[in-house]
Parts: C-alpha cells; structure tokens; sequence
C-alpha cells in the first residue's frame, strides 16, 4: 500500500469514528435534553401547585375579615381592608373586587400589575369559581389567584392574592444548566469510552493483524495470526489464508524459471504449510500393505526396523511433516507387544509425530492377499520381468477379505470426520470403491508405486474389472509416469464398461469421475535423517572399508530388496564380463550389493535368493585373488546409515532393474553425493531414467553394453562426473518428496472440491 493509500484509509477511518461519535453525542443530547425538559416541567408543576396551595390557605385566612368589609359601603369597606392587602416578600399583596367587577382595595406591590389582577378577577366572576393566573408582568413572573366570596350562597365579591414567582424561571434556568452540564459530560464520556473500545477491540487487534500479514509477506513468518482477534472465524480465515499464500508462494517459486535455485526447493515447513490449506479440515489418513516401522524380537526385546522399500522412504517425511494417521499391516512378530490394545502407537518411537495403525491378519490371509495374489500374481503381471503371474482363486478371496479389513481400518479411524485418505499400491486396490461406498464424501486418492501394464498384459488377470473397478473408487489415481497413466487409461477403455476423457486425463464410470495424473516420487534429503554427516560420516566409511577388507578399491554399490525385477543377476553378469572384457580393472574395484531379503514365503523369491549367492559365489571365484573378491552381496537389513555410508563412499552406484515403477535407490544415491564426483548407471527401465539423462543409461539386458558402462563409470574424469552429478542432484533437490507429496495433495484437494461439488 502507498503512503497516500494509507494516509486515505486513516483519514477514511477517523471520519468514520467522528460520525459515529457525533450521531453518539446526538442521541445522548437529545435522550437527556428530553429527560431533562420533562424533570424540569414536572418539578414546575409541584411549584405551581404548591404557590396554589399557599394562595389557597392565605384566602381562606382572610375571606372572614374580607366578607364583613363587603357587608359594609365602600368607604368603611376600604378603611377596614386597607391592612389586609398588604404584601410581604414573595407575596405581593391582595386585591378585593365587588361582584360588578369594581375594584374596592389593591395592595400597593399591585399597583403596577393592575390589567392582570382585574382580569383574573373578572374571569373569576364569570365562572363563578377559582381562577388561577401565571403570567409575565413588570419584569417578573406573577401568580395571581382570584377566589369568588358567597354569602348565603349569594357572591359577594372575589379576593385576589398575588405572588412574585420569579423564582421559578431561576429554577428551570439552573436546572437546565445542571442538565446540559451532565449531558456533556455523559457524551463526552461515551465518545471516550467508543474511542478506546474501538482501539482495544478493532484497531489494535487489526494493526497486529496488518503488522503480522506484512511479516508474512515480507519474511514468510511461520508463526500464526495474532491473539485476540475478532472472531474465531477471522483467525481461522486467516490461518488458512497465510497456509494457502505460503502454498501459493512456494508453487509459483517452484514454477518460476527466474528463481534461485534454494528457492525451487520444497521442504517440510513449506510442505506443512501446503497440506494445511489442501487438507482445510480433513484428516490425512495413508493406508498401505507395509508399514513404516515393524517391530521384530531380537535377544526377547521388540526391535524396531525400517523395512526396505520406495513406499516407507518416501512416505514416512510426509506423514512425520504433516502428521495424521498411517494405517498398515502389523507384520512383525513383536508388533503386537509394542502396540496398545486397538494396535495403535505413535512414531517414530524417540519423536512421535503421527499415529501408526496396525491391521492384523491371519497367517491364512496374509499368504493368500500378500504373497499369493498381489505379488505372485499383481506383482509379475504389472512388471514387465517374464516372470508368469500365478491367479489362484483363493488369493482372491483372501485379497478381497484384507482388503475389505484395511478398509473397515479407515472407517474406524477416522468415524463420521471429513478425511483425505491416500491408498498405496497395488495391494490394495479394491479399497478405495469400499471406502467410497461407505462414504462418499470422502475425499479418496490412490497411488500406484509399481509400473501399469499395456492393456494386452493387464487382461489375462481374471479378476481385472474387478481391480479396475475397485480404483475407479478413487477421486484421484497417482502413477509415477505419464506413460503409466496412458496404459490405465487404454486399459480401463478395453476392459470396463466407461466414458474416457483423454484431454482432461479424466474416466467417468457410473456418475463419478476418477481423474489420472503422473506424480514422479522423490526422496527427502539425507541431512533430515538421521545418518551420520561430516567427520562422523568419515568415520563409519572407514569403519565399513576396515570391516569389509576393501582396501583403496573403488566402491560400486547397489542397494535393493532381493527381487527377481532388479536385475540383480544380470549386473552380476556384467560385472564378470567387465573383469573379462576389461582386467586390468581386476583388484580396482569391488561391487557391495546390499540386498534386503524380501517375500521369502515365496518359492520364487527363495529360488532367486539361492540362485543369487551362487552366482555371486562363481563370480568372486572365478577372479578372486587372495585379498580381493569383486563382489560382496550383503543380505541383511540394513539401517539408513549404513545405506548412506555405503552410497557417499561408492564412486558409482549401478540401479539394474528389468522394470521398476520409479525407483528411489537412483536418487537417494544422487542426494548422498555430497562431494559430488559419482557415478551413476541406470537402467532405462526405471521409471527414475527419464528425470536423470545424465546418469549412464543402460539395457540391463544388454551385458556388453552394462560392462561398458560400468567401465565408463569407472574411468570418467572427475570433471564430468561432477557436471553430471551436479545436474542430476539439481533435479532430485527440486523434486524431492516434499514437492511430490505437495502435488498430490493439490490433486486431492482440487479432486475434492470436485467431490463436494458433485454432492451437493
Ligand atoms: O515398490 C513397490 C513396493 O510394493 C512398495 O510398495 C514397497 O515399498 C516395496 O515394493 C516393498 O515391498 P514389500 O512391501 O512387499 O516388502
């Protein structure tokens, strides 16, 4: 606002306050002036009456005396009543009249007032009664009685007695004087107190509020509106108008090229800021197959772990930034011991910031949904791996039974509230429908972390229209690519009965519209977690190249759940063909493969596990020397600080997954580079390839080209290692989680409006 603006608005507000005083001042003036005249009027009237009453009694006094000097001639009459018409002070005298009208006698303060008496007297003869006169006459104000005298019911003639009531004007003078006096001060006193509740109650309150929203504007400041406002609803309103300014701030920093690149980035605080506007009321609540911590028995005491996954790294910062609930199967053996009764806790255990709520299900039900229909079956159909799907008919009624189980978990949760629920992945896809149909004010959003088929590969799940059918529940379905988005939406027009709104990337089914967005997932940054940095994390490198006998050997990494999508053989392969292909890079380096063992209950899985270490076996024996094994396959779980220690050492880091919906390993490696000069190999079949062309793109199925890559990893002048990497660790730290949970929770909020308005 200009200073002249805000010289108008003052001056706008000070002649507002002025006319409010004033029409004040008039209704007080006019209220008292009217009190007043009516006090002073009723107290003139008891004067009046009370002059009457004395005039009354001062002829009753003498009416005796006067009737005998009627009886007599004029003459005796006037000799006899020449004492009696005398006045004193305030009395003025007596006057007496014949019935004819004849004066007989007048005292002498009379003498100057004689029209009046006469005609107070004659009025008096001709009514033949009482007759009373005030009236203004040689400056004073007179009261003049006249009272007719009968004799033997005969009048006989009429005595007037006269009163200076001058006293009386006085009287009504300083009463209105006393009056205009408190009138006054009354106003003055209201205007005073207008002025100060106006200052306590709107001004003040209002300039911390202004004062607050120019912080806000100018700093960005985090903290909420001022105390003491208004109403509850203005500071609510205003809550939520700096949550969505922030929200607005930090979307259109985040689309401006001109922005400095610190700006670009979204963090906890912005993303708090966002989700408080897109939320409004509603509670968040994310429901997934994994949970986020699991609790397992080690040495009789409940250990918590972070199970290996995209979901649980990506998804844990926002829940621990915006709060809410995370609903999850309790898969670990001590997860019972470590929950209260209804299988809730808080988390993460040393600074709780949301509500974990555990879902348990039988041994029958998690083989047949978990391990039986969506990854024996969802799993291999949605990744393209050549591995065959197995469709079991009892894995399906067990997937509908815990999906049926997990659904009923959010009703309970979250009870008649409005609420904002995100269902992930593909082991819960007939969730959203369920909860729809229970609620259909829900605002419900589904993200799917693996890729989506083509359309020919999705049809062969018998069971199809059904999982299809059960997303379409969804306001809003999340993939990581658009490519993904254009197979559901080819899918659903082959297999279900719906209209497709290729344009919006929206499907109409019965009534409701399910709309279709790309949401590439991201990581948080390692510097919010908590792993060792700086000389701490020199430290643990060293403890870990001590432990593992690795020498002066370059380190490659790869970290993955032991799964047959990764690739994990073929990179093996390529390793032994660039010893092969390449010896003198023999005793260079070593390959650490952290491996998380995953699905073990799956014959598959174990088989791919057995398969694995026997390769690596062959390999390490084939060109082992007496110090040195090219590849070190660690299967275990293991902690985030150790992962990042591995990653900040490694020079390269090798990601070879067959098909992987995104793949977050690729840019927690990116965002571990912290001196920048790694290396990074990718397949082109991660979804991650397409946000990082400068890492090393490779066919893992090509074990020529991998080992080439891997050479070319290992031999890149730093200088283009740290171009490369420096660019790619621009585009993680733009995109990182906080900025992919911000857009979904504005594709929420915008589908939600879109609920509310198709409701009401
Ligand atoms: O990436 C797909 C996914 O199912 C994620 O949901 C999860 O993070 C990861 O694989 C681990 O799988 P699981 O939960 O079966 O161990």
């Amino acid at each position: 606002m200009t200073r002249a603006l805000r010289r108008r608005a003052r001056r706008t507000h000070s002649v507002r306050l002025l006319r409010i005083g004033i029409l004040v001042a008039i209704v007080i003036g006019l209220a008292t002036s009217i009190f007043a005249w009516q006090q002073v009027q009723l107290e003139r009237e008891i004067d009046l009456e009370d002059i009457t009453r004395r005039a009354q009694a001062m002829v009753r006094q003498r009416s005796a005396q006067v009737l005998t000097a009627l009886a007599a001639e004029d003459d005796t009459a006037q000799a006899l009543l020449a004492g009696e018409v005398i006045g004193y002070r305030r009395l003025l005298g007596y006057a007496v009249f014949r019935p004819d009208g004849r004066r007989l006698a007048i005292g002498r303060g009379l003498l100057d007032l004689d029209a009046p008496v006469e005609r107070v007297a004659a009025d008096a003869v001709l009514a033949a009664s009482e007759v009373t006169l005030l009236t203004h006459a040689s400056g004073m104000l007179v009261h003049a009685l006249a009272q007719p005298l009968p004799a033997h019911g005969q009048p006989q003639g009429v005595l007037v007695v006269v009163h200076d009531v001058s006293y009386l004007d006085e009287r009504v003078a300083a009463r209105l004087a006393q009056y205009a006096f408190w009138t006054l001060t009354v106003t003055l006193l209201a205007v005073a107190l207008i002025v100060m509740a106006n200052w306590i109650a709107y001004e003040r309150p209002l300039s911390k509020l202004a004062e607050w929203m120019r912080r806000l504007r100018v700093d960005n400041a985090p903290d909420l509106p001022p105390a003491g406002l208004l109403s509850g609803n203005l500071h609510r309103e205003s809550n939520e108008l700096a949550a969505s300014l922030r929200a607005a701030r930090s979307s259109s920093l985040s689309l401006s090229a001109a922005m400095t690149h610190q700006e670009q980035v979204w963090t906890a605080d912005r993303l708090r800021a966002h989700a408080l506007a897109a939320l409004a009321d509603a509670q968040l609540v994310v429901v997934s197959n994994r949970e986020p911590y699991m609790h397992q028995w080690r040495d009789g005491k409940p250990q918590v772990i972070v199970p290996a996954g995209g979901l649980v790294t990506a998804l844990d910062p926002i829940l621990q930034s915006c709060g809410g609930t995370w609903i999850a199967h309790g898969a670990g053996d001590a997860d019972r011991a470590a929950a209260d009764a209804h299988g809730r806790l808080t988390v993460p255990l040393a600074q709780p910031r949301y509500t974990l709520q555990r879902v348990w299900l039988s041994r029958a039900e998690e083989q047949g949904y978990y391990y039986g229909f969506a990854n024996e079956g969802l799993w291999p159909l949605c990744h393209l791996a050549h591995e065959r799907p197995v469709f079991r008919s009892d894995d399906w009624q067990h997937y509908q039974t815990a999906n049926r189980r997990f659904a009923d978990a959010v009703l309970n949760e979250i009870g008649s509230r409005p609420a904002v629920v995100v269902v992930q992945d593909y082991q819960l896809a007939l969730v959203p429908r369920l909860l729809k149909e229970a609620r259909p004010d829900l605002c419900v959003g589904m993200f799917w972390h693996i890729p989506w088929p083509n359309s020919d590969a999705f049809r062969i799940c018998p069971w199809g229209a059904q999982i299809l059918d059960g997303m379409l529940g969804a306001d809003l379905l999340g993939f990581h690519l658009q490519q993904y988005c254009n197979n559901f939406l080819d899918t659903v027009d082959r297999i279900l009965e719906s209209r497709l709104d290729w344009d919006h990337c929206a499907i109409d089914r019965c009534g409701k519209r399910s709309q279709v967005r790309p949401f590439p997932i991201s990581v948080q940054p390692w510097s919010e977690r908590n792993v060792p940095l700086g000389s701490a994390l020199e430290q643990r490198i060293a403890e870990l190249r001590k432990q593992h006998q690795l020498g002066d050997c370059i380190v490659t990494v790869g970290v993955d759940r032991v799964d047959y999508t990764k690739g994990l053989p073929e990179r093996f392969r390529a390793i032994a063909r660039l010893l092969e292909k390449y010896p003198e890079s023999k005793g260079r380096f070593v390959h650490i493969a952290l491996g998380a063992p995953s699905r073990t209950h799956i014959p598959r899985y174990r088989a791919h596990m057995d398969k694995l270490e026997a390769l690596a076996d062959e390999i390490n024996w084939a060109h082992r020397t007496d110090s040195w094994q090219p590849i070190h396959f660690l299967v275990a779980h293991h902690d985030p600080a150790t992962v990042h220690a591995f990653m900040a050492m490694a020079r390269v880091c090798i990601v070879s997954s067959l098909h992987d919906g995104m793949n977050l390993v690729a840019k927690e490696y990116v965002m571990a580079q912290h001196t920048g000069d790694g290396v990074l190999v990718l397949s082109g079949f991660a979804g991650a390839a397409g946000e990082l062309p400068d890492a090393l793109i490779i066919n893992p199925y090509d074990t020529e080209q991998f080992a080439d890559a891997m050479h070319s990893a290992l031999t890149m002048p730093t200088d283009a290692c740290r171009a490369r990497m420096q660019r790619m660790r621009q585009q993680v730290e733009e995109h990182n989680i906080y900025r992919w949970a911000a857009a979904l929770l504005a594709g929420l909020a915008e589908a939600s409006t879109d609920v509310r308005g198709r409701l009401n």
